[in-house]
């Protein structure tokens, strides 16, 4: 399965998610991280310490000889409206992380005429979504809905955990961190997400 994460916004997890699906999909079959972003965030996260797949840049993406079951491939921020039509093209599902703000919002809204034409092949993430009394979570999500755009069930909950992660260079569940174990369990659902979307044949 080919998984690529996109967005029209900068720092809304896109790496992050990246990584954390590799690093998931990688316990069910040999895993490929491909860093498609200039700015080459995924290579620096695999340089600092080890992360259990392998991350290679799109330049060195067509050499690998080995045989992948799971591809995850990393993006920049803004794509452009074709840039993002190939991205479609070449991955069974495109994940679109949004953070539950005003800002992310408008660049998601920006686009969504746009994406709405690609019906089932994408899917939004809620990301960075901040703890209780705040309901920034809840009420962007109902919005999304409201809109009738694919959304995953599960969201991504804001926790230091993930930047120590990046800090450290491995998955979250590496990390010494009371919320790590709940981290990783978040990136865990959106993963049965995407397989139970698999498995349904979508
Ligand atoms: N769920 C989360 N909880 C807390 N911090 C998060 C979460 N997800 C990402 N972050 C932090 O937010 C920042 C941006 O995340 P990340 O680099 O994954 O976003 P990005 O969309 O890839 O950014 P860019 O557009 O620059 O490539 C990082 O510092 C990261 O550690
Ligand atoms: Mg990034």
């Amino acid at each position: 399965m080919i998984i690529t994460v996109a967005s029209f916004k900068g720092g809304v997890g896109k790496t992050t998610t990246a990584i954390h699906l590799a690093a998931y999909f990688q316990g069910l079959g040999e895993t490929l991280l491909i860093d498609a972003d200039p700015n080459r965030s995924a290579l620096g996260w695999a340089s600092r310490g080890e992360l259990p797949f392998g991350v290679v840049d799109e330049w060195q993406a067509g050499q690998q000889q080995r045989p992948y079951v799971h591809v995850v491939i990393d993006t920049q921020a803004r794509p452009t409206p074709d840039d993002l039509s190939l991205l479609m093209a070449s991955c069974d599902l495109l994940v679109v992380p949004t953070t539950p703000d005003v800002l992310a919002l408008d660049a998601l809204t920006l686009t969504v005429d746009y994406l709405r034409s690609f019906e089932t092949r994408y899917r939004i993430l809620l990301t960075a979504i901040p703890p209780k009394p705040s309901r920034a979570g809840a009420e962007v999500r109902a919005l999304l809905k409201e809109a009738n755009l694919p959304v995953f069930k599960g969201g991504i909950r804001r926790y230091a955990a993930y930047q120590k992660a990046a800090l450290l260079g491995v998955p979250v569940y590496g990390v010494k961190d009371s919320k790590a174990e709940q981290a990783w369990a978040d990136y865990g659902a959106i993963a049965q997400e995407i397989l139970a979307r698999q498995a349904q044949g979508r």
